[in-house]
């Protein structure tokens, strides 16, 4: 009797800007302590798993080249690390996972962790498990610190690692302009860069989250762009000076405020609504302080399969 081969399984999954990013003291383990709020905005990858003869990962779209398709691809460590939570341990040997970057690579909008959650969610409906979306966030924490937002998207205070997520309301979709740059930017290599800058002479922090909050809920775009802050922005900066062009020509053109997401180098521009955020993009688009730019909007939800219901 053959075998019924379930169909490939397409998940969505959104990027994220962090509109603030409070860097505490380092850990023991190695990862500095955090309050950070992710926002997921509507530039997104596609992942697709199925059940393949040839397992593996191929990769298609934005910064192919430069993700790595072995074991240290992070969807690829979510495959084994999913099979081994599950108990189905070498069921990683039929699977194959196509990557559809929307996304930049290395640019500080988690696009490695969002092809993970994906391809959890992905794999938890071609393998039909019976996991809360809750559980699969245990597994995703274990793969990296942004990868359980990329699950539950929207908008969330994200604690510890950045791991630890509460939601946040956001009553307004806030309109965005992003602003890619030529090459990525190392995580690792911006938190050691801000370690260093703190040892030499303490640069500002940018203090409580709190009022971030309050300006997502009254939905006003002004109020929020005057609270936008990251203490990696220095540090990226620092490793990548025309950064600070960047993020005036965003200003420039027309933008309520900039801020270098995450741990760079992409700056995101919070702009009035969609019109003036795509005057704003052809605007920077020619003033050659950036490769590419795109318009986006958020919040928007997390990892989710295309065209199901199904999906934890
Ligand atoms: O968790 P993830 O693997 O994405 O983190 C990548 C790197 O970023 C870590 O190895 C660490 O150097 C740095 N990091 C950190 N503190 C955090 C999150 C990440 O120092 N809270």
């Amino acid at each position: 009797m053959l075998a019924v081969v379930p169909p490939p399984v397409t998940v969505r999954v959104p990027a994220k800007i962090n509109l603030h990013l409070s860097v505490g003291d380092l850990r023991a383990d190695g990862y500095h302590e955090l309050a950070t709020v992710f926002q997921a905005v509507s530039l997104t990858d596609e992942v697709t798993v199925a059940v393949a003869e040839e397992p593996g990962v191929e990769v298609y779209g934005e910064g192919q080249d430069s993700v790595p398709t072995g074991a240290d691809n992070l969807a690829w460590r979510a495959v084994q690390t999913l099979a081994a939570h599950v108990g189905r341990s070498g069921g990683e040997a039929a699977v194959r996972v196509v990557l559809n970057k929307g996304i930049p690579v290395a640019g500080g909008m988690a696009g490695g962790s969002a092809d993970a959650a994906a391809t959890l969610v992905g794999l938890a409906s071609l393998w039909r498990l019976d996991i809360s979306r809750d559980e699969l966030a245990d597994v995703a924490a274990e793969l990296g610190s942004d990868v359980p937002f990329a699950l539950y998207g929207g908008t969330a205070l994200g604690t510890g690692r950045g791991e630890q997520l509460v939601p946040v309301l956001s009553r307004h979709t806030f309109h965005w302009v992003l602003a890619f740059d030529q090459r990525g930017l190392s995580t690792p290599r911006v938190y050691q860069e801000l370690d260093r800058l703190r040892a030499q002479g303490d640069p500002p922090r940018v203090g409580s989250h709190d009022p971030v909050v309050e300006a997502l809920s009254s939905g006003d775009p002004r109020q929020l762009a005057l609270l936008l802050g990251n203490d990696l922005q220095a540090a990226a900066v620092s490793l990548r000076p025309g950064l600070r062009r960047t993020l005036r020509a965003g200003v420039n053109a027309g933008a309520l405020a900039g801020t270098v997401s995450g741990s760079g180098p992409t700056c995101a521009f919070l702009c009035t609504d969609a019109e003036s955020a795509l005057a704003v993009a052809a605007e920077l688009a020619g003033a050659g302080v950036c490769r590419t730019v795109r318009v986006a909007h958020g919040p928007v939800p997390g990892a989710r399969v295309v065209g199901g219901d199904d999906s934890p």
